[in-house]
């Protein structure tokens, strides 16, 4: 009996099953064996059971050995359930922030016209911000930006080459991107013709319409010869790439210390717009940038000569735009990362 139960083998759980109720249920082959014991002789009674005992415990031992073969197997036999090439569960996607899609827009515009990205620090010193682009400390265009000083100097680490001022406490956070003008024109000799976009901050109260934080594109163009009136055609070219080639522009006289004459260009939103893409309709005219030719002081102040070269340079937000783009109503949207608001643009390029 020993043998039989050593030999036995049973592949499935079910046969595992019939092997311990044979061997071990509570109507089990050994209990008989149990009953036989008062026909067997006084002297051989110890030997006999503790046979019996015996089977049992090699009944156990093999009951284990078997639930443990057969649980291997079934583990096995699941496994071959799953088809390991499926494809997985999709992955959520990320998409394009509308400030970086309407940034993309404006900059390929231009780069196909021949500009080149340029970039500079948005912590900025005073000279590149505000004195080199012709606003001195007591000017009164200073008043149009309200400007977040740092108030330490410049953090360590950073090289003091950085600022040209020697850094300190003339260090600030860029009020726009027209501080790349100057960090351009220093180093590069004319032509010139680059855009600049980049984040630019002003103290200003956070509202549906503004914001602190905010981005810019800057564009500047010094050759020889340059007029206002090949500023227009550029930003008419510009206008009607971004906004459809039936885009009206208009410029009117504005002030800024850094370009003389200056103006802000306007687009026109009207209702008889035939661009269907336009979400919203029906605000007339809207202003989009400011822009001018280059003051001479400027030129002066970066080490190009006035006498040789002139040139134009325009600046514009990149929120409103992407606001007018895709009808967005409120500036804070765009910084305050809320996925139900950036999975809009998802699939958009
Ligand atoms: N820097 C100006 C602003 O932030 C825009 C501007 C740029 C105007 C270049 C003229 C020329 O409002």
């Amino acid at each position: 009996l020993i043998q039989e139960i050593e030999s036995a083998t049973a592949t499935t759980p079910d046969a595992v099953e019939a092997f311990r109720i044979r061997y071990l249920g509570s109507k089990n082959v050994l209990k008989p064996l149990m009953g036989e014991m008062r026909n067997i002789p006084n002297e051989r009674k110890r030997d006999f059971g503790q046979l019996v005992n015996r089977a049992k415990q090699v009944a156990q031992e093999k009951l284990e050995a078997l639930q443990a073969a057969t649980a291997t197997q079934a583990g096995a036999d699941a496994g071959a359930k799953f088809d390991l090439t499926a494809p997985a569960e999709p992955m959520p996607l990320g998409s394009r922030h509308p400030i970086a899609l309407t940034m993309r827009r404006i900059i390929s515009i231009f780069e196909r016209i021949g500009f080149t990205v340029a970039e500079g620090p948005e912590v900025e010193d005073d000279w590149h911000n505000f004195s080199a682009m012709n606003t001195p400390e007591d000017h009164p265009a200073r008043d149009m930006q309200d400007t977040f000083y740092v108030a330490e100097g410049m953090p360590a680490g950073v090289p003091s080459s950085f600022a040209k001022n020697g850094g300190g406490t003339d260090m600030l956070l860029r009020t726009h991107t027209s501080s790349v003008q100057a960090r351009t024109m220093e180093s590069q000799a004319p032509p010139i013709r680059i855009i600049a976009p980049g984040r630019v901050y002003r103290n200003e109260t956070i509202s549906a319409r503004s914001h602190a934080q905010f981005h810019q594109v800057e564009g500047l163009y010094i050759a020889e010869k340059v007029s206002f009136a090949d500023m227009k055609a550029t930003l008419l070219h510009f206008a009607r790439e971004m906004y459809g080639d039936k885009t009206k522009i208009r410029l009117r006289p504005s002030y800024f210390p850094f370009t003389e004459p200056s103006a802000e260009m306007d687009i026109w939103w009207g209702l008889e717009s035939e661009h269907d893409y336009r979400i919203t309709k029906g605000t007339g005219w809207l202003e989009i940038m400011g822009c001018g030719m280059v003051d001479p002081q400027v030129l002066t102040n970066c080490g190009i000569d006035p006498e040789k070269y002139t040139g134009y340079a325009f600046g514009m937000g990149i929120e409103r735009q992407a606001m007018l783009l895709y009808n967005i109503t409120d500036i804070r949207l765009m910084f305050e990362n809320d996925v139900r608001f950036l999975k809009q643009f998802s699939g958009v390029l």
